[in-house]
């Protein structure tokens, strides 16, 4: 499915080959690797990442553009790696539970974060995975050290279900009630 979600401060747009060096880049950073819980990749790794990524049925995966950074009109399909600043995703990943997704989210650029544009993306997912893919049920799964991440989500109603102490992680969860899914009709009938 290739759509760019256009909010207020962010626009989300598909991950695409122009957008792999830049995120390669990112992912040498030990601390965003650390994180987002992930593994260092060769940049040839990262191209092969992110068409597996496009191809998979149960992966969705936003790059995250900052507007502020736009040069020059936004134009549909076009990757304005000039103005990207993390990643959004929400994974498919229950088998028992098809109405399920993971959500991760990643504002990598320090100089985009405290802006607003990780709370904006998640809730913009939330609502594209609603309307799509009928799920009713978000989960998170984030390092207990990483006060910024869950208190992010904290804060759009997420609630700890479980604590891992072999993976020092928290899982936060979001049932999609029905108000729930109205306030994510408004935000999304509201956007520009
Ligand atoms: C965590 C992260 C996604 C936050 O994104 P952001 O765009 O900077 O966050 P926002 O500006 O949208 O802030 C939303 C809420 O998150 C929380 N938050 C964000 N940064 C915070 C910080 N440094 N310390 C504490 N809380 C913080 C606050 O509750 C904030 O709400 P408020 O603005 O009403 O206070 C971003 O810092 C990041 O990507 N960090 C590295 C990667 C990572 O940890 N990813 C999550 C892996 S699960």
């Amino acid at each position: 499915m290739k759509v760019s979600l256009e909010g207020k401060k962010v626009i989300l747009v598909p991950y695409m080959k122009e957008h792999v060096e830049k995120y390669h880049e990112w992912m040498q950073d030990p601390a965003l690797l650390e994180a987002t819980a992930s593994e260092p990749l060769t940049l040839d790794e990262e191209y092969d990442m992110q068409l597996s990524w496009t191809q998979d049925p149960f992966k969705q995966t936003f790059i995250v553009l900052d507007k502020e950074l736009v040069v020059g009109e936004f134009v549909h399909g076009d990757p304005h790696v000039e103005a990207m600043v993390g990643d959004v995703n929400i994974y498919m990943n229950d088998l028992d539970d098809a109405e399920m997704a993971e959500i991760e989210i990643m504002i990598a650029e320090t100089k985009s974060r405290g802006k607003g544009l990780g709370k904006e993306s998640v809730l913009m997912m939330m609502a594209f995975a609603v309307e799509n893919f009928g799920i009713h049920l978000f989960r998170a799964k984030i390092g207990e050290s990483n006060r910024a991440s869950i208190s992010l989500f904290q804060k759009l109603g997420f609630e700890k279900t479980s604590h891992s102490e072999i993976f020092q992680e928290v899982t936060l969860e979001l049932p999609i009630t029905e108000s729930k899914c109205e306030e994510l009709h408004q935000l999304t009938g509201n956007l520009p």
